[in-house]
């Protein structure tokens, strides 16, 4: 229930906001707001007033969900024009968060008392905006111009003691201090004739050239993002135009960019990401455990990532291994990567040792016999995870839970050996482990909903996002990607070469193209998948049969500069591609940017319609958040199921029909579903 308190000390007006969890600042929050304001403004015994939180965080901004409605008044603008039009001076007191509009309510306040644990941003580049409510205009004109563009460039948080040092805020208070200092300040403040407002400043001319460098450093940095050009263009306002047009800029681009693409998947992604962390609804609210300690097999790449994923956290973990060379290896491995970090800066020596402190290595599994969560990270074979899960089953207690990371075997059938099902589940964690934030948590047949509860707060605990898939081959991201490497495989063979489709990726906004992640991650890995499943891929499985299996080699689809990093186009390869082409009796054609993205995103969109009819994902959102955090699908984007419908449903199912028939792959047909949305007409706008 939303409400403002108000709460009188002294000739002071506190005004409470109180909208759990975040105080967001929707219609209701803003209207109550305002008329706290305006009564105060009225009430002569009152000479200033305190604009507070009742919740542990300030405010989060702007109810991000309120974008995609009609406007309602007053909007953010008006309440901040009526703060500032107040003859009686305000002041912000900032405990916890202070993002996005929050903080621009707090800036058209007289002053800003901030504990050392607040954290103030102005994030909304992140939902590929700009800040809209006068964040623009008077940032600059409280702190460092080019400072407060990359505060608002990068939308990091600034904390307590970096605001005040940079002028964002005016003095730091003691959690329990305040509510005092701030309501001090606002008496303080009263006694002047006149309020300082911000908006009859004007940013410092000494200050241009400084934030000339930042802006086209920044403009480097994020080639073609438009919230970044917009930002920019804003902030060299308040050098060049008076308060209210600078204003009046800020709101065209604010709007222009609310109804963008860009940003509606943006905030899609936002919340798509809090939404999969939520159980499916069959699931209820079960029991969870307590997990506290840990058991990982297996000391490999993933084994070792796990582990330090769990110690980072504060689990106690014991890693097993075959014998204790291969144990020792691990340790190494650990130790050595946790050294990196020092290095880099991103973790301290002390946190280090404390790490590897809780790490602790074995080669008998009875030392699991206390461990609450065993996670195998074994090789991806089903006769050595069935083994494993049998030896479990005979030390572990009874109420622990048994996981396993592989990334597509069927989890039901490890069950069978690991004793009761029940507690046996799928936790598909991404290299590196202790790095990626997904993690699909693959429910069985028999999975308890306990353990599925259980496991899904674990992984959060560890700063994680779990998503709750079904099982079935390759799960939820794996089984996408097949479709993907099957199309690119047809497209080389067709006609494009690596560099084609790389280039066409990059320029749809992935990072890495698939031939060059294929390189990363090692071709003889999906060459085995095949293998195990009776699949080929002429093209891939031709560069694994002549030894190329990626960087690890030197050569994949690429070969490798000395640095063993830097692809280089190689002539081998095309030859060995035509070659493969020419034995399928397959007629290479030049394969244009379009025809490449859309043979490798729609596929995609098209499983993931299965997927959803399947029941084997329980949102379309949960599929885009698979994508974006475990295989690098552009955030901007809004993940492959999101895309289908900023492209327009009919567009995808009409384009998908023609590449069908141009190929002659009948599994590029729309799936019933995707029909079903193309001629629903409801869902074809993005929301
Ligand atoms: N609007 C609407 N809902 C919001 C919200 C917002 N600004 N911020 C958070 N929420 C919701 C979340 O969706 C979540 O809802 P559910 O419980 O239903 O899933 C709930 O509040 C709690 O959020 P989190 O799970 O994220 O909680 P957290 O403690 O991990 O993080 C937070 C809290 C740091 C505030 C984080 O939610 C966050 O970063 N929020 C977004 C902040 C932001 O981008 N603000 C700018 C808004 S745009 C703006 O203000 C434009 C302008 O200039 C006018």
């Amino acid at each position: 229930m939303v409400s403002v308190e108000i709460e009188r000390r002294d000739e002071v007006s506190i005004i409470w906001m109180d909208n759990p969890p975040v105080n967001a600042l929707g219609a209701a929050l803003r209207a109550a707001i305002l008329h706290a304001v305006e009564a105060a403004v009225q009430d002569e015994a009152v000479i200033g007033m305190v604009l507070a939180s009742r919740h542990a965080i300030f405010s989060a901004g702007a109810d991000i969900k309120e974008f995609n409605q009609t406007p309602v008044s007053p909007s953010l603008r008006e309440l901040i024009d009526a703060m500032d039009a107040s003859p009686k001076p305000i002041v912000a007191a900032i405990n916890g968060v202070c993002f996005g509009g929050g903080l621009e309510l707090a800036l058209a306040c007289d002053a800003r008392i901030v504990t050392s644990t607040a954290r103030l941003a102005l994030p909304e580049v992140k939902l590929g905006l700009l800040p809209g409510a006068g964040g623009t205009q008077r940032l600059p004109r409280l702190m460092n111009p080019a400072d407060a563009l990359k505060l608002m460039a990068t939308g990091a948080p600034a904390t307590g003691d970096q605001a005040v040092t940079s002028g964002l805020a005016d003095a730091l208070a003691a959690a329990e201090r305040l509510l005092a200092e701030a309501t001090a300040k606002a008496s303080l403040l009263a006694k002047r004739t006149v309020r300082q407002r911000l908006r009859d400043t004007a940013a410092d001319q000494g200050t241009r050239d400084a934030f000339e460098k930042a802006a086209a450093t920044l403009l480097k940095a994020h080639p073609g993002e438009p919230q970044i050009e917009a930002l920019i263009e804003a902030v060299r306002g308040s050098y060049e135009v008076p308060f209210d047009e600078g204003m009046r800029q800020e709101r065209r681009s604010f709007e222009r960019l609310l109804v963008d693409d860009r940003s509606k998947s943006l905030r899609h992604a936002f919340f798509a990401e809090r939404e999969s962390g939520q159980l499916p609804g069959d699931i209820g609210s079960p029991d969870v455990i307590d997990v506290k300690t840990v058991g990982v097999i297996g000391g490999g790449t993933m084994g070792s990532g796990i582990a330090m994923a769990f110690a980072a956290n504060g689990f106690p973990v014991t890693l097993i291994e075959t014998d204790e060379p291969s144990a020792q290896r691990a340790y190494d491995r650990i130790a050595s990567s946790l050294s990196n970090s020092v290095r880099r800066g991103s973790l301290s020596e002390t946190a280090r040792s404390e790490n590897l402190a809780r790490i602790k290595t074995a080669v008998d599994y009875a030392e699991l016999s206390a461990a609450d969560l065993v996670i195998e990270a074994a090789f991806e074979e089903m006769d050595v995870k069935r083994q494993i899960f049998g030896r479990l089953a005979d030390v572990v207690k009874p109420s622990a839970i048994l996981a396993t990371n592989t990334s597509y075997l069927d989890v039901d059938a490890i069950a069978e050996a690991g004793g009761d099902a029940g507690r046996v589940i799928g936790m598909h964690f991404f290299s590196p482990a202790n790095i990626m934030k997904l993690v699909e948590v693959v429910r069985g047949r028999k999975t308890s909903a306990s353990t599925i509860a259980t496991v899904v707060k674990v992984a959060q605990k560890l700063g994680k996002l779990p998503v709750v898939v079904g099982n079935c081959h390759g799960f939820v991201g794996n089984r996408i990607l097949a479709r993907r490497s099957e199309q690119l495989d047809r497209l080389l063979l067709e006609g494009a070469t690596p560099e084609d489709v790389d280039r066409a990726f990059t320029a749809f906004g992935s990072k890495l193209g698939p031939c060059t992640m294929g390189d990363l991650a090692g071709l003889d890995i999906s060459w085995r998948m095949r293998r195990a499943t009776g699949r080929t891929a002429p093209v891939a499985d031709a560069l694994v049969e002549a030894g190329r299996l990626g960087q690890k080699t030197g050569r994949g689809y690429y070969r490798y500069a000395e640095d063993g990093r830097t692809p280089i186009s190689d002539l081998e390869v095309t030859t060995l591609i035509e070659a493969v082409s020419k034995k399928q009796g397959v007629k290479r054609r030049t394969i244009d940017q379009e025809e490449i993205i859309d043979r490798l995103i729609l596929p995609m969109i098209n499983e993931g319609a299965r997927i959803i009819e399947e029941g084997v994902a329980a949102r379309p959102g949960d599929i885009d958040v698979i994508w974006i955090h475990g295989y690098g699908f552009p955030r901007w984007r809004g993940g492959p199921m999101f895309y289908a419908q900023t492209r327009g449903y009919p567009n995808v199912v009409a384009r998908l029909k023609e590449l069908a028939t141009l190929t002659g792959d009948e599994s590029l047909r729309p799936e019933p579903l995707l029909e079903h949305l193309a001629t629903d007409g409801k869902s074809v706008a993005p929301q």
